[in-house]
């Protein structure tokens, strides 16, 4: 209210000053041309009568003098005609003017000694009276002065009512102002603000979930973004509170975003995180004139940006985006994400040759073929090599400039593109704990060993305190590998290798994601209503919906799992035009010629098996192939009836685990391949071997018959392993047993 009458009062009194300021200009113009009016209509008059009337007054005719004022004497507004002598006595009068002429009249009086005209307003008996005094000349002698009466009140009548009508003009004004402020400010402030305060009001009191006000223009847009995202904390805060109480009542421990945020402060002590990967978390890319930020697809990704965003770190990372350069600020540094910065990105950038060597050469021709076992030959390059060691030290450098001023930093290296990093960071900083997580499998020696930098790279690595892995057969071949190519001291008890006075642990941390969704999952429609609208978007029908999420890659079993739809709907007919499989397919490391290769033979085998089954309205098979957001994603995880992982090897594979996460309804079948890390943990899914074709359809005719109940314990049981075994705990357990570790001295 008050701001209301804040404004009511001010805009009146701004109308109100122009009102009286415009009605004094009126006036004063008004007035000036109402007298000239007068006076020059009075010359003429007197001019006119003045032939007359010398002749008169010098005859000294008084009575032709009275009759002549009397007919000259009643003329609009006039009230009278007097003719003085030269001694200013009155001679003549209209008859309503004798004895009402004042005894000395100063005009009559001037006019006579000066032979002039003059004039003034003056009050006679209450009546504003206009004197104008002629002088009578005959022959340069002054014989006597005409005087004409002529009424003026008419002007101050009409000045009066200049003054009124204002008057009147402004209160409608003000009453117009008051009306249209009080709606604008009810429209476009209370109002959306009362709206907006009994939303936030409902999300404060948990009341389900209340319709979020329509950002009625611009003006509160902004208000009602910043409102939602605080919502949003508070929301999943108080869902962290509840699953943290009732955990409590069970004893048990639960880890959250909000416990792996004290943890870390414990252990940091208010040190910062450092993160080193390839990836980068937030690319920005050009999309016509545009700038796109684009979050990556991959696990290691989906994995680490929650962790970060609780502990806000520095996380290091090749700038690979094409508008990159353009969006990141002083020192090669920006803050993301970007709609919510929580924690600071460093981009590293890489000229073509260096990306070409040691990303798309020894990274993904050399490591990735190696350490998965897909029987695709690995290539080793001495070019990709050099650039490789090339890479680490540039990494290693910058990472180093970061840490300049930290005691014992924290570091986190990830994965096969910085098998070298670990070492080259602990001999210029023995103080720094490194841990060096390994995303991937890792092989057995004897196909470990083809690699002809197998000890160098066993040595970077072993610069590490502690490497990770995702399960612990994992760690057993990596020991294996350590024991049969380099010298020294393993503790297969401990699970740690000693080389000189420096010792490693081998430890599995099984990664995983968190339950509580990201509000674009949370958020997006259920099962019935979007499985019809998904599919409606690419013109077909059908009951049943089964969905596949991969980077395209050979390793992720894509032709297999196409193979395996194939002979399910050759073994079950009457699944024809009832059953549809999308594949989300993100296009990856397109550089390397096996990756091009894939696409194409994917394309290829979906054309087959589309022209070999499809109908008018229907084809078995829909191809999605672009980079597709987690909120594209969403809706498909939550509307399908079945998710198939068939991975032929896959160190964890967060997609099976991202669509158990994704099913809050507890509905829903997972086909998981056995040589993911992933089914060490999920074990309600239907394990199959990828590489058998009929297994595999077998299963996913058992999951589009399975009952509900079955589904949904299953579901649930998947549910609560993911819920206590999440990405939090990953982290927690990483950075404790990293940070509780006991260095020897420098
Ligand atoms: O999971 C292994 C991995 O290399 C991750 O490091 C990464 O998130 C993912 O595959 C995607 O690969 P790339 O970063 O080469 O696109």
């Amino acid at each position: 209210m008050k701001i209301t009458i804040r404004l009511i009062v001010s805009l009146t009194l701004v109308v109100a000053l122009v009102a009286v300021g415009s009605s004094f200009h009126q006036v004063r113009k008004e007035r000036l041309r109402l007298a000239a009016d007068m006076e020059r209509r009075v010359v003429l008059l007197a001019e006119s009568l003045r032939e007359s009337v010398v002749p008169l007054v010098r005859s000294d005719s008084r009575e032709k003098l009275d009759r002549l004022v009397e007919r000259f004497g009643n003329r609009e507004r006039l009230q009278g005609i007097a003719i003085f002598g030269r001694q200013a006595d009155v001679i003549a009068s209209t008859a309503e003017l004798k004895n009402r002429i004042p005894r000395s009249l100063p005009q009559v009086v001037n006019s006579l000694e000066e032979g002039r005209p003059a004039s003034a307003f003056k009050q006679i008996e209450g009546k504003r009276i206009y004197i104008f005094a002629f002088p009578l000349v005959q022959e340069g002698e002054t014989i006597g002065v005409l005087a004409l009466f002529d009424d003026a009140s008419y002007i101050d009548v009409r000045l009066k009512e200049i003054w009124e009508y204002n008057l009147l003009r402004f209160l409608i004004l003000t009453l117009l102002v008051v009306v249209i402020t009080v709606l604008v400010v009810r429209w476009s402030i209370t109002g959306p603000i009362a709206q907006i305060a009994a939303w936030a009001r409902d999300l404060r009191m948990g009341r389900g979930k209340p319709m979020k006000p329509s950002p009625r223009q611009d003006m509160l847009g902004p208000l009602i973004s910043e409102v939602s995202h605080l919502a949003k904390s508070l929301e999943s805060a108080r869902v962290e509170a509840e699953e943290e109480a009732k955990l409590r009542l069970h004893a048990e421990s639960l880890w959250t975003a909000g416990r792996l945020k004290e943890h870390m402060r414990a252990e940091l002590g208010g040190g910062k995180l450092f993160l080193v990967s390839n990836r980068e978390p937030y690319m920005h890319t050009k999309d016509g004139r545009n700038i796109r930020c684009v979050v990556p697809a991959g696990g290691l990704v989906t994995a680490l940006d929650p962790v970060m965003r609780v502990c806000d770190g520095l996380w290091i990372a090749h700038g690979s985006g094409d508008a990159d350069r353009e969006m990141t600020g002083e020192g090669d540094k920006l803050r993301v994400p970007p709609e919510e910065p929580a924690y600071t990105l460093k981009r590293v950038w890489l000229t073509k040759e260096e990306e070409d060597g040691y990303y798309y050469g020894f990274s993904n021709e050399g490591l990735w073929p190696l350490c998965h076992i897909t029987h695709t030959r690995p290539t080793f390059r001495l070019e990709d090599w050099s650039q490789y060691q090339l890479v680490n030290e540039k990494f290693a450098q910058s990472l180093l400039a970061e840490i300049a001023g930290e005691e014992s930093p924290l570091v986190l290296v990830q994965d096969y593109h910085f098998a070298l990093l670990p070492l080259l960071v602990k001999k210029e900083r023995p103080d720094a704990k490194v841990a060096l997580f390994w995303h991937i499998p890792w092989p057995n020696p004897e196909a470990y060993g083809i690699c002809p930098w197998h000890q160098e790279i066993l040595m970077g690595m072993l610069g590490a305190d502690i490497i990770g892995f995702h399960i612990q057969f994992h760690c057993n071949n990596f020991l294996e590998s350590v024991d049969r190519f380099l010298e020294s001291k393993i503790n297969w008890e401990q699970f740690s290798v000693t080389r000189g006075d420096h010792a490693t642990s081998i430890r599995p941390f099984p990664i995983s994601v968190s339950l509580d969704l990201s509000p674009s999952v949370a958020d997006s429609p259920g099962k019935e209503a979007s499985r019809d609208k998904l599919l409606k978007e690419h013109g077909v029908q059908a009951e049943f919906l089964a969905v596949g999420v991969d980077r395209i890659d050979y390793t992720k079993g894509i032709p297999e799992r196409f193979r395996a739809i194939e002979r399910f709907l050759e073994k079950y007919p009457e699944f024809l035009e009832r059953f549809v499989f999308v594949e989300l397919g993100a296009p990856s490391r397109t550089h390397v010629k096996r990756y091009r290769d894939l696409q194409s033979e994917i394309e290829e085998m979906v054309e087959k098996i589309n022209w070999r089954f499809q109908t008018k309205k229907w084809k078995p098979i829909l191809f999605l192939k672009a980079h597709h957001s987690h909120e594209t994603i969403a809706p498909f995880y939550k509307a399908a009836d079945v998710c198939l992982v068939t991975s032929l090897h896959d160190g964890m594979n967060l997609v099976a685990k991202e669509y158990v996460a994704a099913r809050a309804d507890e509905d829903g079948v997972l086909i998981l391949s056995q040589f993911t890390g992933a089914s060490r943990e999920l074990k309600d899914a239907l394990i199959v071997n990828p590489y058998d074709i009929e297994e595999m359809a077998e299963a996913i005719a058992a999951s589009l018959k399975m009952e509900p109940a079955e589904r949904s314990d299953r579901m649930k049981r998947m549910r609560a392993t993911i819920k206590e075994h999440n990405i939090y705990r990953w982290a927690g357990n990483l950075v404790t047993e990293l940070a509780r570790l006991r260095l020897p001295p420098a």
